[in-house]
C-alpha cells in the first residue's frame, strides 16, 4: 500500500492505475477506521482491482460547535489496518492541501440538504459534497462507495454524481452493527459503559418499528409513536427526530408505500447518534432493513 499525501501524486498514480485498464474503487473516510468502514472496503475489493481509501477529516463539514477538535485521529492504527486489508492507495491530505489558501469555491446540492441532519448542522451537507466531488475528482473512481448509515448524504451524494455527470457509480454498502444493535460510527468511542449500553435505544426503536410494520402496521402516526415509545424507555438519551420519508425525496411520508427510511437521530451524553432503516415494498409486501 502506498501512502500518498498530495494530490499531485494521487492523481499520477491513478493515471498509472486506469492505464492498465483496472477497475478502481474509492472509499472516502474520516479515519477512526472501525468494521463499518472495513465492509466498504471488502466490497470494493470485490468489485474492483484497485482500491483507494481516503481518510481526510473534512473541516467543512463540521459546524462552529461540532466535534472537530476532538475527532479520533488514530493515524497510524488506520493505516495498518488498511495494509493489512489489502489497500492499493491510502490518500490522507491535509487540511491545506485540501482547502489551499484562496481556496473559494463550495458545492450544495439544494433542498435535501436543508433537511435532517441539515437542518440540524447547518453547512454540513455543503462541505460534505464539495470534498466528495474534489475526492472524485482527484482519484476518478469507477466505483466510490458509502454506507447506507448515513442514508441522507448517500442520498444527496448520488444527486450531486447525476446532477454534474460524474463518471462515478455510487455503491450504497449496508449498515454495520455492534451484536447488541448500535451501528458502528467513530463517535461510538465517545460513549462511556452506561451512554454506550443506552445508545442501544436507536437500534430497539427501529427493531420495535420493523416488528410493527411485519405484524400489518402501515400507520405513520402509529408507527412513529411506537419509536418514540420506546425513547421513553430512556429519558437519557434525547430524541432529535424520528421521521419516516419517502427513500429519494426525504420528505414525510403519511401512510406506508413505495420505498422509504425511519430516519433517527439523538443525543446520548452530548454525542449525537444517526441511525435509519429501510423499507422496502414490492407488490404490497413490505421489507424492513435494520
Ligand atoms: P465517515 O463517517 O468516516 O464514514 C465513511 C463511510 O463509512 C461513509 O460512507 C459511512 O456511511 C460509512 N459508514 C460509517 N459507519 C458505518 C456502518 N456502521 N456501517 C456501514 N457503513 C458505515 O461519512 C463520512 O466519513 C464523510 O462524510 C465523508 C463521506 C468521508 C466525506 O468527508
Amino acid at each position: 500500500m502506498e501512502t500518498i499525501r498530495t494530490v499531485e501524486r494521487m492523481k499520477q498514480a491513478l493515471r498509472f492505475v486506469r492505464g492498465q485498464e483496472r477497475l478502481l474503487g474509492l472509499v472516502p473516510t474520516m479515519g477512526a477506521l472501525h468494521e463499518g468502514h472495513f465492509s466498504l472496503i471488502q466490497e470494493a475489493r470485490k468489485r474492483c482491482s484497485a482500491v483507494a481509501v481516503s481518510l481526510f477529516v473534512n473541516p467543512a463539514q463540521f459546524g462552529p460547535t461540532d466535534d472537530l477538535a476532538k475527532y479520533p485521529r488514530p493515524f497510524e492504527r488506520d493505516r495498518q489496518a488498511l495494509e493489512q486489508r489489502e489497500v492499493d492507495y491510502l490518500f490522507a491530505p491535509s487540511a491545506e492541501e485540501m482547502y489551499p489558501r484562496g481556496f473559494s469555491t463550495a458545492v450544495t446540492v439544494g433542498g435535501l440538504s436543508d433537511l435532517f441532519e441539515g437542518r440540524s448542522r447547518p453547512g454540513h451537507f455543503q462541505g460534505v459534497t464539495t470534498v466528495v466531488l474534489k475526492l472524485l475528482e482527484i482519484v476518478r473512481p469507477d466505483f466510490c462507495f458509502l454506507g447506507r448509515k448515513d442514508a441522507q448524504q448517500d442520498r444527496i451524494v448520488r444527486q450531486m454524481v447525476q446532477d454534474l455527470n460524474l463518471d462515478s457509480v455510487i455503491v450504497t454498502c449496508p449498515i454495520v452493527r455492534e451484536p447488541d444493535g448500535l451501528a458502528l460510527s467513530s463517535r461510538n468511542a465517545y460513549l462511556k459503559d452506561e451512554d454506550r449500553r443506552r445508545a442501544t435505544v436507536l437500534y430497539k426503536s427501529l427493531a420495535a418499528a420493523r416488528r410493527d410494520i411485519e405484524a400489518g402496521e402501515r400507520d405513520v402516526t402509529r408507527l412513529l409513536a411506537a419509536v418514540q415509545g420506546v425513547f421513553v424507555g430512556e429519558p437519557e438519551v434525547t430524541l432529535d427526530y424520528a421521521d419516516i420519508v419517502d427513500r429519494e425525496s426525504f420528505e414525510r411520508v403519511r401512510s406506508l408505500g413505495g420505498n422509504c427510511y425511519i430516519l433517527l437521530a439523538a443525543r446520548v451524553a452530548g454525542t449525537r447518534l444517526i441511525d435509519n432503516a429501510l423499507i422496502e415494498e414490492d407488490g404490497g409486501v413490505f421489507l424492513v432493513t435494520v
